[in-house]
């Protein structure tokens, strides 16, 4: 039996990726240097990661996410604003914005309940939609992390774009030297019932 790495996803479109690495690149200095920043095309809205997955229930996974997608209608999702996890001051993580109607959330919470019952993990954290730009690296210096907090704090990144979501994507994750390659496996249009 095979193993694939997975995750549940909203894909973005091409435009809008390319605004992505232009914020990056706003954001690219020399105090930054220390973020993996994350291309462009890799960028997506996580709405569930699932880890390594035996290739026999891809299947069921995507019934999951075609039974809660299908009574979703179609939503606008606007992009923009930057932050960071855990925290601007303490940055780890660099994310820009999502903002969208509930909808999204619970479309989230849905597919986690779906995926529970198929034996993954639940959430313990609460729905935080966001895209992730960079990671600042572990081996980065009190002082490097210190220097990103500080342009984070000075930056100013507007609304990038905004979306119609009208599906949802499981992909397939495939780590490779140069970073991860990301294959759609399975995606399911929003609001297709009759
Ligand atoms: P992120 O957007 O918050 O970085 C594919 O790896 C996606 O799954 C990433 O975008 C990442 O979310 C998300 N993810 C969540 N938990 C993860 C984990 N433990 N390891 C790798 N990716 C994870």
């Amino acid at each position: 039996m095979s193993v694939i790495r997975t995750f549940i996803a909203i894909a973005l479109p091409a435009p809008l990726q390319q605004k992505l690495d232009e914020a990056a690149g706003l954001l690219k200095n020399n105090q930054t240097r220390a973020i993996r920043w994350v291309a462009g095309k890799n960028i997506h809205l996580t709405l569930k990661f699932l880890g390594e997955v035996d290739s026999n229930k891809i299947a069921a996974i995507s019934q999951v996410i075609q039974a809660e997608s299908q009574p979703i209608k179609p939503f606008e999702l606007s992009v923009g604003g930057a932050g960071a996890f855990p925290s601007l001051r303490k940055p780890r993580v660099v994310w820009i914005g999502v903002q969208a109607p509930q909808v999204l959330a619970g479309l989230a919470s849905a597919i986690d309940r779906g995926t529970q019952s198929l034996g993954f993990p639940g959430e313990d954290r609460p729905f935080s939609p966001h895209l992730t730009l960079g990671r600042v690296s572990q081996n980065a210096s009190p002082q490097e992390v210190q220097s990103i907090a500080q342009v984070l704090l000075n930056a100013t990144i507007g609304k990038l774009g905004s979306f119609t979501v009208n599906q949802v994507t499981l992909f397939r994750s495939d780590l490779q030297p140069k970073g991860p390659v990301y294959t759609p496996l399975f995606t399911c249009a929003l609001g297709n019932l009759p």
